[in-house]
């Protein structure tokens, strides 16, 4: 029994502890006692409290809530939990930004992540997107590098123009991902007030076994705000944690972001022949000729309530898929199959499934893998650790989760592009074609700001020459604002 109405306090074997203020000494002003259990147990738990951040997207936010299907796409997947209007699926989400380490600054700019966990009764469906439709490499072999580049230097440990500007000096298919990030929804105002795109093209499969590829749009309805340089490097400083605020308060006081799922689908057979290469991470599809459908409504209504359990702990993989859902060919998400359980293993263990906000909650697991550190899951005495069994144990369904897809050629590299008009620079410049003279203005600005600060003259001149070939008027500014800093 504690002195008060209070509950006693514990060590972490349960037992009562006497004094939680003075550790035990020899003597009044004498050293500290080995057999002091409280005392070590307090320090030894205090040392082990970080685990390895994320190699990126270290710092983020998440809050639970729910997706609910409105309109009814059962013709084009037979996803259980997006095959019946009203249905509600318990989601969470962690959004991110990038390329900082945890505690960098919320308002950088820097793509955001926009990771969702669907907890489906056929199991977790995990859409691992972030807050711009395309990427800045289309193979997943450049990807250490292009991190590396993004990241601190590994001499000077701060992020370097340099580096930043000489990989994409050398990666002309960026330069569509590059006018996004210096354009305006590069700084999000905050998490509620940008769209969340699943980037790549994923493939439905329905009921009859016929094949779409499609690709996630989440529009907030929130309306999208960004901030400019200028307001995003003052609350840089002033709060560093601006989007945790506001994602956190907003919630707290019963107002519940919320988006509205689209996808564009095309029919499989529709994408050999399509003229470009509907799987490239650089591209997007125009609207034109596959328009967006609605789908449904993300809400997100209740905070963590241990940000370290359901946050810290939260491992998103692309390769959690349902049945009606699978990837497409795109190389990129091919790599990212592999990369992200991999990195959960390595930051929270080979039994990461078994946390709680990892678990399945509208199904349970049932295989044969077991033990390994910090096993939890309870099995039945008789249940088998291997299979086929003569015991009840669970087995195959039999059904792939999505239609096999036909492939051709010879195996190898292949450095050119499938699809004859593939191209770097077209959809950079239709995106700059479609700003307003002020947002040209700003995305000009912000790139010249960057790239004037570089210090060798070819990765300037290669850069500049990316936005030329995007629009003649394009690098033609850029230039000039780069030249008109470095004499100013
Ligand atoms: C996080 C790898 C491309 C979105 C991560 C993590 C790794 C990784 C290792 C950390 C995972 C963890 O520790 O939990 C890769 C590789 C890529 C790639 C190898 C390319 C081949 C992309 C793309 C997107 C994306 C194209 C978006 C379309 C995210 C997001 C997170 C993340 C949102 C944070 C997930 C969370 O909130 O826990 N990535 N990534 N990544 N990545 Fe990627």
């Amino acid at each position: 029994m504690s002195k008060s109405s209070k509950p006693t306090l514990t060590t972490e074997a349960g037992a009562p502890v006497a004094d939680n203020q003075n550790s035990t000494s020899a003597g009044i002003g004498g050293p500290l006692l080995l057999q002091d259990q409280h005392l070590l147990e307090k320090l030894a738990r205090f040392n082990r409290e970080r685990i390895p951040e994320r190699v990126v997207h270290a710092r983020g936010s998440g809050a639970h809530g729910y997706f609910e299907v409105t309109d009814d796409v059962s013709a084009y997947t037979r996803a259980h939990f997006l095959g019946e209007v009203g249905r509600r699926t318990e989601t969470f989400a962690r959004f991110s930004t990038v390329a900082d380490s945890l505690g960098g600054p919320d308002a950088a700019r820097d793509p955001r992540g926009f990771a969702l966990k669907f907890y489906t009764e056929e199991g977790n469906y995990d859409l691992v997107g972030n807050n711009t439709p395309v990427f800045f490499i289309k193979d997943p072999l450049k990807f250490p590098d292009f991190i590396h580049s993004q990241k601190r230097d590994p001499f000077t440990g701060k992020q370097e123009p340099d580096n930043v500007w000489d990989f994409w000096a050398h990666s002309p298919e960026a330069t569509h991902q590059v006018t996004w990030l210096m354009g305006d929804r590069g700084i999000p105002a905050s998490y509620r007030h940008m769209n969340g795109y699943g980037s790549h093209t994923y493939q439905w499969t329905n009921a009859e076994g016929e094949a779409f590829f499609v690709k996630y749009h989440f529009k907030t309805n929130q309306g999208i705000r960004c901030l400019s340089s200028e307001q995003a490097a003052e609350l840089c400083g002033t709060d560093p944690n601006s989007h945790q605020t506001d994602l956190l308060q907003s919630i707290e006081r019963g107002v519940f972001p919320s988006w509205t799922l689209y996808v564009q689908i095309m029919p499989a057979a529709e994408a050999a022949d399509y003229r470009f290469n509907p799987f490239d991470l650089t591209k997007v599809w125009p609207h034109k000729d596959y328009p967006l459908q609605r789908v449904g409504r993300l809400v997100l209504d209740r905070n963590p309530d241990n940000v370290f359990a359901e946050v810290e702990q939260a491992a998103f993989s692309p390769n959690n898929f349902v049945p009606g859902i699978g990837p497409s060919p795109d190389k990129m998400l091919q790599g990212r199959l592999f990369a992200y359980a991999d990195a959960h293993r390595y930051r929270l263990g080979v039994n990461h499934t078994q946390l709680p906000v990892n678990a399945p909650k509208a199904t349970t697991a049932s295989n044969y893998g077991r033990d390994g550190f910090m096993a939890t899951n309870r099995y039945d005495r008789h249940a088998k650790n291997y299979e086929p069994n003569s015991y009840g144990g669970p087995v195959e369904t039999g059904l792939p989760l999505s239609a096999p897809q036909p492939v051709s050629g010879y195996w190898g590299t292949h450095e050119a592009p499938a699809h004859t008009k593939d191209d770097d620079f077209f959809q950079a410049g239709e995106l700059f074609r479609l700003m307003s003279a002020e947002e040209k203005d700003r995305l000009i600005a912000n790139i010249a700001g960057g790239l004037a600060q570089v210090s060798r003259e070819d990765v300037i001149e290669k850069n500049i020459a990316h936005f030329r070939a995007a629009d003649p008027e394009y690098g033609r500014r850029v230039e000039e604002a780069v030249r008109e800093l470095q004499e100013g």
